[in-house]
């Protein structure tokens, strides 16, 4: 189903383009193109391909959720604020029954509450939040085990 190198989504929500000048004192100096050239070397060196996408609006992130399927071994998901609020997102990955594993750079128990809640949790593989870039990198290594790429 994945041709000769399996492949994984990297999809990322609101305001993450906006990483390094953001908030920096939560979220690091990191910008989202540093992230996305960590991740690639990353997941090159585990034999998995990557799309990595960015966008700040919530239907095209179901959409790109949606155009995985067929496509891609697994989802990294950052939906940044969508997180605690989106019912669609969840229902998208849902629906297209791709190992997704919800990602943070942040560790969002540890702020408000209402980052505790997240829809994503319910229907992803795991959850890996507080590390900084390195929770991309984390979750590469999950789902690289969760796919099989890796043993
Ligand atoms: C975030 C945490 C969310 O609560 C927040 O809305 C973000 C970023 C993180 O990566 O730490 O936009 O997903």
């Amino acid at each position: 189903m994945w041709g000769k190198m399996p492949s994984i989504l990297i999809l990322n929500g609101p305001n993450l383009n906006l990483l390094g000048t953001r908030q920096p004192d939560v979220y690091g100096a990191v910008t989202l193109v540093d992230i996305e050239k960590m991740c690639r070397s990353h997941a090159k060196a585990l034999g998995l391909g990557v799309d990595f996408e960015q966008t700040n609006s919530e239907g095209s992130l179901v959409d790109l959720i949606h155009q995985a399927k067929g496509k891609h071994a697994g989802i990294a998901l950052n939906a940044g604020a969508y997180t605690h609020t989106s019912v669609a997102l969840m229902d998208a990955i849902s629906s297209v029954e791709i190992p997704t594993v919800e990602v943070h750079l942040s560790n969002i128990h540890a702020r408000e509450a209402f980052r505790k809640t997240s829809y994503i949790s319910a229907v992803a593989i795991g959850q890996i939040c507080g590390f900084g870039a390195q929770s991309y990198t984390l979750a590469i290594d999950a789902l690289a085990r969760h796919t099989g790429a890796q043993g």
